[in-house]
């Protein structure tokens, strides 16, 4: 059997969706869990599960440039197969990302192109959209403007609010990339040329099977 993938995964806060990566059991190798946020409730999920809980308090930093090199060490020095933005709140710098190019995704709360950036959940009700969802891209140095992978849609009800929004939202994604992931580790996805392909084959947009 082929050799699991390694991953690392960054993480900001919660770390929901670093729980349901790890309550999928993927034929993955977790290397480590790394949070800008020494406070991140994710940190404890991974220390529960056993992996590796790296915290790179940014504010110990003298600025962001130091924080960044710091990050960027440390990634190295695990050199993963594939690097997740899983609740990740600080914008990765062009050096990292390029350096890992094709091998980062990130999860973004949105149907993107739609609502890139912060408040998702408000500008959608803000601006009367009647669907919502969650969308998953390789990273590139355009802000949640990568190639485009995967996403899931709901319909937005009258009486949603922006938690309830919020909530329904993650549900999808603690679905949806878990199942990237696996996708990623069984060699079926790439990036070549700024393009995805799946199966070798460039990618219709995908969904989980419902
Ligand atoms: C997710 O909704 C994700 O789309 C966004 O940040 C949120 C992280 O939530 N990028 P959690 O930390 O996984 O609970």
């Amino acid at each position: 059997m082929a050799k699991p993938i390694s991953v690392a995964i960054l993480i900001s806060g919660s770390g929901s969706n670093l729980q349901a990566i790890i309550d999928a059991q993927l034929a993955i190798n977790i290397v480590a869990v790394i949070s800008d946020n020494p406070d991140a409730y994710g940190l404890t999920r991974a220390k529960q599960a056993g992996l590796s809980a790296i915290s790179l308090d940014y504010q110990t930093f003298s600025d962001k440039k130091q924080y960044n090199q710091a990050l960027f060490n440390t990634l190295r020095e695990l050199n993963p197969d594939l690097v997740v933005l899983s609740g990740y709140m600080r914008i990765v710098p062009d050096e990292i990302v390029d350096f890992f190019n094709g091998k980062m995704i990130n999860i973004h709360p949105s149907l993107l192109p739609k609502h890139p950036g912060l408040h998702t959940y408000e500008k959608a009700l803000q601006q009367g959209d009647t669907q919502h969802g969650t969308s998953i891209h390789f990273v590139t140095n355009v802000l949640d403007g990568g190639p485009l992978i995967a996403q899931q849609r709901l319909d937005i009800l009258p009486t949603d609010t922006v938690d309830s929004l919020k909530a329904r939202t993650q549900q999808l994604e603690h679905q949806l990339f878990p199942q990237v992931i696996e996708w990623f580790a069984q060699h079926r996805l790439r990036l070549e040329n700024n393009q995805v392909l799946f199966d070798g084959k460039p990618l219709q947009l995908l969904g989980f099977r419902d």
